[in-house]
């Protein structure tokens, strides 16, 4: 184990950047899809207001933060601004509005983590999964595509990261491995850590955005246009930072006492947070903070068997790009 943790010499990594272009191009969702997302959420919006005038229908998750792909489902979130309303209430009398208006394949799931409504448009042909209230979700969804219009090499690594994660089973939160949500989180703090820095930390600059969700206050600065050229030194292609990336959480990452903190661009430790030990089903075993829900590790969803198939991902991608002479195939190879 030690000897396979030394540092690898960068070989020809560059080799890679053609393909990797290429799977990111193929994956990017033609621009048409957005048209149809925004139909359904105009239909869907009709809907919401005529029982709920204050209701306000947003759009959250892989379908608005820049990282989705072509013909997922969308995630909707359903602000009402009364605290005191009864989500399940809501969400049975929501999903009886949308079954009356020929949505297909109408389901209420009260009693899930996230409690949602799933529905199917015939029109668009689109699938949607509405939640209450949910309004966290859509400020750090803006947090995401904000930074992902900083620098095109974010939402490369990213979209090869979640392929590649998807690809091996890694990507399977009730398996115990990482949301994508996690993923884009671990590529924008690799980001921020880059010399010269590719990202620069949103949280820590002057506040242009402001907003209270839930007690929380999320604030950071958003006039993101104008840092179009700060990954601009760096000149490093997105071959060399996926292999970055994937040495990173394979051999220099410090799993025993490292929390990664994309709000303070920097590496926290374990102790301070008080993430040393397992406390209920949190074990802490690859930290990494919320931007906002600060008290939540994206990785609490990590156990000990999981944890190891992890970072043997992790090492397997490192070596293959290294090493294999056709590191695309192996590299996304179906596990
Ligand atoms: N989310 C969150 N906290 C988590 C996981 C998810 O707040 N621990 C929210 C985020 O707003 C995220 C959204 O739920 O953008 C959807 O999460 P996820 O399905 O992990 O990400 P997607 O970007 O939708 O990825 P995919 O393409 O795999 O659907
Ligand atoms: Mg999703």
């Amino acid at each position: 184990r030690n000897l396979k943790r030394q540092m690898p010499c960068r070989v020809d990594i560059d080799r890679l950047n053609t393909p990797f272009i290429a799977i990111y191009e193929s994956l990017i969702p033609p621009e048409e899809e957005k048209a149809k997302q925004k139909q359904l959420l105009t239909l869907l919006q009709r809907l919401v207001t005529k029982e709920w005038p204050e209701g306000r229908l947003f759009l959250y998750g892989s379908c608005a933060n820049s990282f989705g792909v072509s013909r997922s489902d969308i995630d909707v979130c359903l602000a009402i601004g009364d605290a005191n309303i009864n989500k399940s209430d809501v969400l049975l009398k929501l999903a009886d509005i949308l079954q009356s208006d020929n949505l297909q394949d109408v389901q209420a799931l009260a009693r899930a983590r996230v409690p949602i409504v799933k529905l199917m448009d015939p029109v668009t042909g689109i699938s949607c999964d509405i939640c209450i209230n949910n309004v966290l979700a859509v400020v750090n969804t803006k947090l995401l595509r904000d930074y992902a219009q900083i620098d095109e090499r974010l939402r490369q690594l990213a979209y090869i990261v979640k392929h590649w994660a998807k690809s091996r089973g890694v990507n399977e939160t009730y398996r115990g491995t990482l949301s994508s949500y996690a993923y884009v989180i671990m590529c924008i703090y690799f980001l921020q850590q880059r010399r010269p820095a590719i990202l620069p930390c949103l949280q820590e600059m002057e506040i242009t955005y402001s907003v209270t969700v839930d007690n929380i206050e999320c604030k950071f600065y958003d006039q993101v246009e104008k840092l179009r050229k700060f990954g601009s030194r760096n000149k490093e292609t997105i071959a060399q930072l996926v292999w970055g990336f994937f040495n990173y959480w394979a051999y220099r990452h410090d799993y025993a006492n490292d929390v990664i903190s994309i709000r303070t661009g920097s590496v926290i430790s374990k102790r301070e947070k008080d993430w040393t030990r397992r406390i209920g089903n949190d074990r802490h075993l690859i930290c990494i903070e919320d931007p906002f829900e600060i008290s939540h590790d994206l990785g609490r969803v990590v156990d000990k068997y999981s944890i190891k198939v992890l970072r043997e991902e992790f090492e397997r991608a490192a070596h293959i790009m290294q090493d294999s002479p056709h590191p695309c195939e192996s590299l996304f190879e179906p596990y």
